[in-house]
């Protein structure tokens, strides 16, 4: 058992509570301390009256002050718009061959254009542009469809096979095997011609007769050498470039299975400065002609 000391005269109150022997005066809080405390209550009543705070059913009281983040961000957007609306007419309305000679134009439309490509076109392109399988690298000067700056608007404009658009860039690659327009052993000899444009094929000795099912099924859209065509989309396939991949399994997919490649249509997504903006900075990352 504890020992409670005894109680001397000049002790404030204790409130009666008592560990191993040691008491709880009973001070008041300090005055300052408590008005303090009142005010906290005071002001935090009177935010959730101003801003916007109690969950109801369908959302959460406005607030009598109207103040919203969203409405906020919005208002920033528009101030930027409205202070970036002249050089966007001018670069919606430039002659887009023209713009590289005006440093100022240019200079604000690649960097419009950066932000542009990181938000809309990274997902699929990566966001160094660098692409992926079946996502075309945007930094070579490999290009399916053209890579002069008026080609690579209109593509990112109307897209390529997607169904949104009547001026999307189209082209279907025959599934040579699926639908049975090629023997799967032609299909492995021309998969091996196709290995010899740009390096070592599986089976040599296959290569010739290959070179006959190309030049009867393919050199129509890939050209007499393999070279590729643009009015079609139709890969090069002798650079070593590879869109989709070129060891012999993989090719024997493409060429049994064929490859449909879809891109969205921009021209209704974005405004057509941004459209141009991030033309403009594809064009420059290196491989624009
Ligand atoms: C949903 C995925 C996707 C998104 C998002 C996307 N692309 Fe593409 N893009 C593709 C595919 C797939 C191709 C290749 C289509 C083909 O096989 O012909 C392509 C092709 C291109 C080409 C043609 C390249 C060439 O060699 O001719 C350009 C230029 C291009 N994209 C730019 C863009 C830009 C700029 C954006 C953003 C505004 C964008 N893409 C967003 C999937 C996408
Ligand atoms: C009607 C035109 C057409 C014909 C005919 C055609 N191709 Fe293609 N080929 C294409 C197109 C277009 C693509 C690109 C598809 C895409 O981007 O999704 C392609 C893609 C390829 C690829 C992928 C290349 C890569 O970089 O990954 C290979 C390989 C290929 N074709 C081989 C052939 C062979 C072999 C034949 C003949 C047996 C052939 N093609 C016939 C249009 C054609």
């Amino acid at each position: 058992m504890s020992k409670v000391p005894p109680k001397l005269s000049g002790d404030p109150e204790t409130t009666g509570h008592s560990w191993d022997g040691i008491e709880e005066f009973n001070n008041p809080l300090p005055r300052w301390w408590v008005w303090v405390f009142y005010l906290t209550i005071v002001w935090g009543i009177g935010y959730t009256i101003a801003y916007p705070a109690w969950p109801m059913i369908n959302g959460a009281t406005a607030g009598v002050l109207g103040y919203s983040t969203r409405a906020q961000v919005a208002e920033e957007i528009a101030a930027v718009d409205a202070a970036n609306k002249a050089i966007n007419d001018k670069l919606a309305a430039a002659d887009l061959t023209a713009v590289s000679g005006d440093p100022e134009l240019n200079g604000y439309a690649v960097s419009a254009g950066g932000a542009v490509f990181k938000t809309w076109c990274a997902q699929c392109h990566g966001a160094g542009a660098a692409g992926a399988k079946g996502y075309p690298n945007l930094l070579d000067d490999d290009w399916l469809w053209g890579g002069d700056i008026e080609a690579i608007h209109t593509t990112i404009s109307h897209g390529i096979r997607n169904t949104e658009d009547d001026e999307a860039r189209y082209s279907m690659m025959p599934a040579f095997g699926r639908d049975g327009l090629l023997e799967p052993a032609q299909i492995d000899e021309v998969a091996n011609f196709v290995q010899s444009l740009s390096g070592t094929p599986d089976d040599a000795s296959k290569v010739e007769a290959g070179a006959t099912v190309f030049a009867d099924n393919c050199a129509s859209c890939h050209g007499e050498k393999g070279e590729g065509m643009r009015e079609q989309g139709a890969p090069n396939l002798s650079d070593a470039i590879w869109l989709y991949g070129g060891d012999h399994a993989t090719l024997v997919q493409t060429i049994t299975n064929a490859r449909f490649g879809v891109m969205p249509a921009w021209a209704g997504r974005l405004s057509e400065a941004e459209v141009r903006a991030v033309a403009l900075y594809v064009h420059q990352l290196g491989g624009g002609e």
